[in-house]
């Protein structure tokens, strides 16, 4: 008899527990793959974004927990979209579990009104089946968006270092690190909500959101207690007309990086910047951080300009993340 109730956020050995299982049902099948860490757990659950709400479940089997669901609502725009995540031991697959956290998470998205389910499910690099794609298909989910994982070996040999792009003719290349300077962060977030209307997002029903300077600050006062981060931006120097910029996240305790956005500004493109931007952060990376020995990064397939350039950095994919959506009637 399967029992699933709400994850007691007062409880730390029972979000303990809810981390483990999800770790360990992920790692099951993808030996590749770069997850929440404790800390990041911690700082979702526990000091809450007011840009999404997340709801937690657990299913018990005779009280042992077997598995989990996370439920994320977005508060601040898209109200028809909430994202799903289900995971389930192993050894107690195929018992109807999953499907069952997965209904449960669905009626708490329909009391929302909540109209647009999405959940990432991963494949190895050939796009061979996986249990995650044959659960989200069988549930009647479509794949909406496909992005390669891709890594790539840190440090950079010296040599291979001094061979990168150190600027671009006409741009001055700034960094920083836990907190964009005050006189940049507003081009910084203008920035931010460009990114999210090019990166490439396929047949994903989501209207990208709106970055302000608060939504930026929040964002780097939240994120310090599990990540160091590293942003490079493009300046343009006859003008001061922001290029573009990167940010990669250094996971405390780890030894990754992710690389998370790259954006170069349409009026920008075709000098590159951001095989510029993205060769500063891996000096910075080398010189300061010696001890991370691997960079994830993850890009759209259809994405040629920055697939290309990670393939010339020496990026390879090590697996394929797929976004399945499945749009319901209330
Ligand atoms: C995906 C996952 C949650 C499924 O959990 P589960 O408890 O085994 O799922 P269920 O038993 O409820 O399966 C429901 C249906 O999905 C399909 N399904 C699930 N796993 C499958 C597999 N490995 N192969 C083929 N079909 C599968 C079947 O149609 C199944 O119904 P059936 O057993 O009556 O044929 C689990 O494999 C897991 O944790 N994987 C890693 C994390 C992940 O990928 N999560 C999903 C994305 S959010």
């Amino acid at each position: 008899m399967i029992e699933i109730a709400d994850l007691d956020l007062t409880d730390e050995g029972a979000v303990r527990v809810y981390f483990e299982v999800e770790q360990a049902a992920q790692r099951a099948d993808r030996p590749d793959a770069v997850l929440r860490t404790w800390p990041q757990l911690q700082q979702m659950l526990l000091q809450p974004s007011p840009y999404h709400t997340r709801q937690s479940l657990v299913a018990r089997d005779e009280g042992r927990v077997v598995g989990t669901a996370e439920l994320a609502l977005p508060q601040q725009d898209n109200p028809h979209l909430a994202g799903l995540q289900v995971n389930v031991l192993q050894e107690t697959r195929r018992r109807g579990i999953g499907r069952e956290l997965h209904d449960e998470a669905v009626r708490r998205a329909r009391a929302e009104r909540r109209t647009t389910l999405l959940g990432e499910v991963f494949t190895p690099v050939d796009g061979a089946m996986s249990a995650g794609l044959a659960f989200a298909g069988a549930l009647g989910f479509e794949v909406a968006h496909q992005e390669d994982h891709q890594s790539l070996r840190l440090p950079l040999p010296r040599t291979r270092l001094a061979g990168l792009p150190v600027g671009v003719e006409g741009y001055e290349i700034l960094t920083w690190g836990p907190r964009c300077p005050d006189d940049l962060v507003e081009a910084y977030a203008e920035m931010h909500t460009r990114m999210g209307q090019d990166a490439p997002s396929g047949d994903i029903d989501f209207q990208p959101a709106t970055f302000d300077v608060a939504r930026i600050r929040e964002g780097e006062e939240r994120t310090a207690n599990a990540y160091q981060q590293i942003a490079a931006a493009a300046r343009r120097t006859s003008d001061g007309v922001f290029g573009g910029y990167t940010l990669v996240y250094l996971p405390h305790g780890e030894d990754y990086v992710v690389q998370d956005d790259t954006l170069v500004m349409p009026d920008h493109r075709g000098h590159g910047l951001g095989m510029a931007l993205k060769s500063r952060v891996l000096r910075i990376l080398a010189e300061e951080h010696p001890d991370r020995t691997v960079i994830h990064t993850w890009n759209g397939t259809a994405n040629e300009p920055m697939l290309r350039i990670n393939r010339e950095l020496g990026f390879r994919p090590v697996e394929r993340e797929l976004e399945m959506q499945r749009r319901d009637q209330l």
